[in-house]
């Protein structure tokens, strides 16, 4: 049976046999993402973070029409004070905690996928989508720029030309297009796609969690080293995981 673990507003919270399940919980308002899910996420990734009962991590999102369609504009531009949003955005770095989660995270990703639904997207690991999937980067339209690292990540997965012709021309990527781009890397029915992203955490949980959680590390961070930097630490980290079992 699922545990919930809190009463949030905009997400819900569980957790079932070592998978914590993050859903975006504004279906109403298309899982827009608002202040509100900004501060009540940041207190599930940190709770995540400590806790050594859960080992794969599903985010995904209720309704039937997106996971999220980005930031939200009711809120937008409403900051009383640029140096106060940015003292706030210091304080909770949502996007820096979520990128330094040990855990594997799955992205479950439904319909629209916008702005910040791209941008959660692209801190997990693994993403699965459904036939349905559509994303876009609306933000040109706006006349700002993505400031949750998705000009930064997006790039490092899809390529500098498709991403610049995303924003620049607000061309949304379909679920096949977003498979060939490796944007996602596997398609699955509408109806799969919650079992999909279980199934594939059962996979995971099937192996140790130190050696899991060490080659998450490996791969994540050494993607963003040189060659040289990436097997010193590839090197440092597997010795570590033999030291580990040779212990147990
Ligand atoms: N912020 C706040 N509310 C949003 C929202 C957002 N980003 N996106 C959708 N909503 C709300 C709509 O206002 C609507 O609320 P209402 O029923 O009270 O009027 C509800 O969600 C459903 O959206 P709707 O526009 O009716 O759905 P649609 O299927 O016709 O269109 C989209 C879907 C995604 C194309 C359209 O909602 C859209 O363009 N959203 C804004 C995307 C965007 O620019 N995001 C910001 C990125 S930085």
């Amino acid at each position: 049976m699922k545990q919930q673990m809190s009463q949030f507003e905009t997400i819900i919270y569980e957790k079932k046999d070592g998978i914590g399940f993050v859903t975006l919980n504004r279906p109403q308002f298309l899982n827009a993402y608002n202040i509100q899910m900004r501060d009540e996420l940041f207190a599930v990734l940190g709770a995540i973070k400590d806790d050594d009962d859960v080992r794969v991590v599903i985010f995904r999102a209720a309704g039937d029409k997106a996971f999220c369609a980005g930031a939200d504009l009711t809120e937008f531009l409403t900051a009383p004070l640029p140096v106060f949003a940015r003292q706030i955005r210091f304080d909770r770095d949502v996007w820096g905690l979520f990128l330094s989660l040990p855990q594997p995270l799955i992205a479950a990703l439904h319909g629209y996928v916008l702005g910040s639904g791209i941008e959660i997207a692209l801190c997990c690991d693994i993403r699965l989508a459904s036939e349905d999937v559509r994303f876009g980067l609306p933000e040109v339209n706006l006349g700002i720029i993505p400031a949750a690292g998705g000009i930064q990540t997006l790039p490092r997965t899809i390529g500098r030309a498709e991403t610049l012709e995303m924003f620049l021309t607000g061309k949304w990527l379909t679920a096949p297009e977003a498979y060939r781009h490796k944007l996602v890397n596997r398609i699955v029915a509408r109806a799969d796609l919650w079992p999909a992203a279980e199934q594939l955490a059962g996979k995971i949980l099937c192996y140790n969690n130190f050696a899991v959680t060490n080659a998450k590390q490996a791969i994540v961070r050494g993607s963003d080293m040189s060659l040289a930097e990436g097997l010193a630490l590839e090197s440092r980290l597997s010795r570590l995981v033999i030291m580990k079992q040779t212990q147990t």
